[in-house]
Parts: C-alpha cells; sequence; structure tokens
C-alpha cells in the first residue's frame, strides 16, 4: 500500500486571496485548489466536463465548494469566459496556476493536430490567461502567477516531442512573462514535478501502485514517486508573500529526478529498502 503523505495547512495564508487554478478537478490541480482553500483563500477551478462532477464531489467531501468552470482549455473563449466569471463573482484575482495541459505524447508520428492541440492546451492557454489577469491584478496591488511544468520540459525523452516540446515552451513563457510583468507587480515562477500518483500514471500502472512505485522510484534520489500534495506546498509556497524575491525561475519538485546522474541509485536505493 502507497500512501500519500499529508500537510498542515498554514492557517489564513491566502485569507482574502482569490485564487484560479485550472486543471483543478483532478491530480496535482486538484491538491493546489485544496490547500489553498484549507487556507483561506477563495478558489475557482476549472476541469473537463467530463471531470466537473467529480471534482465536485471531492472538493465536498473536503468540505468545499469551489467556482468549478468546466470547459476546454484550448477553447479561447472558454478561457476569456473563465476569467470574467471569476471577476464578475469574486471581484479580484491574486493567484493564478496555470496547470491544466494535455498528455499527447508521441514523437515521429505526431502530426500537426498533435502539436497543435498540445500547445492550444498548454503554453497558448497559459499566455492568454496571464494576459487576461495582468491588469485585474495590478488592479489589486499585483499578484502571483505559477505555471505547473515537468521534468520533461529540461530533458529528452523516448516519444515525446509534442508533450515536451509543449512544456519546454512554458518554460520560456515563464521567463518572458516574469519580466514583463514586474510593472504590474506580479511574479511568474514554474513548478517541474517528476513522477506523480495522478490518474494517467495509474493507468499505465495498471493501478497497481505497489508494483510500480519502486520501479518508477528508481528516476528518483528519493527512490519513491511523488504525490500531488507534495506538488501542492511548493506552488503554495511560489504564490506567497514568502516567495517575494523569486521570479521568472523553476523549481523542481522532482525527488532529485533531474539531478541523478546515470549511475542511478547505486547504494541509496538498497538503503531505501526498494532493490
Ligand atoms: N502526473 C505526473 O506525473 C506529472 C508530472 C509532471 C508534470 N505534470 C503536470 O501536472 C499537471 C497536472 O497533471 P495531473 O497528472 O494532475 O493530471 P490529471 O489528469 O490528474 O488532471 C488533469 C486536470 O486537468 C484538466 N484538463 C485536462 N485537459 C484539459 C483541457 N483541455 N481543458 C481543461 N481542463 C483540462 C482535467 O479535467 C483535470 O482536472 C499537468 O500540467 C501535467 O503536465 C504531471
Amino acid at each position: 500500500m502507497i500512501k500519500s503523505p499529508t500537510r498542515t495547512p498554514i492557517p489564513n495564508r491566502f485569507k482574502g486571496k482569490v485564487a484560479l487554478v485550472t486543471g483543478g478537478t483532478n491530480g496535482i490541480g486538484h491538491a493546489i485548489a485544496l490547500e489553498l482553500l484549507r487556507e483561506g483563500a477563495s478558489v475557482a477551478v476549472t476541469g473537463l466536463p467530463a471531470d466537473a462532477e467529480a471534482g465536485r464531489a471531492a472538493f465536498a467531501a473536503a468540505g468545499f465548494s469551489p467556482l468549478i468552470l468546466a470547459g476546454d482549455m484550448a477553447d479561447e473563449k472558454f478561457c476569456r469566459s473563465l476569467v470574467a466569471d471569476v471577476l464578475a463573482k469574486f471581484g479580484r484575482i491574486d493567484c493564478l496556476v496555470n496547470n491544466a495541459f494535455s498528455f499527447i505524447a508521441k514523437g515521429l508520428e505526431a502530426t500537426r493536430e498533435d502539436f497543435e492541440r498540445s500547445f492550444n492546451v498548454g503554453p497558448f492557454a497559459f499566455a492568454l490567461l496571464t494576459q487576461l489577469v495582468a491588469e485585474p491584478m495590478k488592479k489589486n496591488g499585483g499578484g502571483a502567477i505559477v505555471n505547473v511544468s515537468s521534468i520533461s520540459a529540461w530533458i529528452a525523452q523516448p516519444n515525446r516531442w509534442t508533450y515536451n516540446t509543449a512544456k519546454g515552451a512554458v518554460a520560456q513563457l515563464t521567463r518572458c512573462a516574469a519580466l514583463d510583468l514586474v510593472p504590474y507587480k506580479v511574479r511568474v515562477n514554474s513548478v517541474s514535478p517528476g513522477w506523480i500518483w495522478t490518474r494517467e500514471v495509474d493507468k499505465a500502472a495498471n493501478n497497481d501502485r505497489a508494483t510500480w512505485d519502486p520501479i518508477w522510484g528508481q528516476f528518483h534520489m528519493l527512490a519513491r514517486m511523488g504525490h500531488p500534495i507534495e506538488i501542492a506546498g511548493p506552488v503554495l509556497f511560489l504564490l506567497s508573500d514568502d516567495a517575494s524575491f523569486i521570479t521568472g525561475t523553476d523549481l523542481p519538485v522532482d525527488g532529485g529526478y533531474n539531478g541523478l546522474g546515470p549511475e542511478g541509485l547505486g547504494q541509496t536505493a538498497k538503503i531505501a529498502g526498494t532493490k
């Protein structure tokens, strides 16, 4: 049985703040939205229509009822209307988490449509939402944006031209937007998760975490996979005033994936009891 760690929220850290989390009905986005709610923020989340009801039920089970806006981030009209809806309901936006992404993973066989879908859901929507929230954030004294990137932004992986180029674009968007939003008092950063137990990964593991955690865990110094809650804490840190001197950069939240050399874990895996 692979257990997710728990996290103790910092009470009222985001009280009075309004946060928009895309892809907040499931997985990493859901954990981020829930922790923001537990720390006092008013939260709006988006999700694909097929995920909206389950997302609502999961929030309700935790005692929360955020604004849930169902739609496709590749749809520019939806992106524009969702920012308008959040402003209409809450009157402000202080935090934006660009998280929803397309998982299309194709290489030599990738079509133009595959690339278009990957970029439309990913960096193009990230950029559009950033443009749309800049002025409202400025009006209320500034804000913070976190883009959910990936280890895949920084390395080569087989058959991943679509996903990895879209994540790579997020890295440059983060830097360029951070620079241009300085006059708006808006900081822009990204996080790059390692392998995290969410539904796509569960699917690939045939829902057998006990078997696959030690196998895929070997890609990380910590010799295990990560959990959505372990991404939420670092994202909330970057959104908070504690990160007031951090902008235009990426925080790897990858259990040491990115620093691991070709020798792999060596003795560490034995010590961790996973080999
Ligand atoms: N799970 C991992 O191992 C991992 C690793 C690195 C980075 N990431 C990144 O984390 C983010 C979240 O991934 P996850 O694993 O939690 O996924 P998930 O499938 O658990 O959840 C994805 C969420 O995004 C929403 N979504 C997906 N496509 C959408 C679209 N076109 N329009 C609107 N909403 C959409 C879904 O409804 C859902 O709420 C993504 O940016 C992903 O690239 C995940």
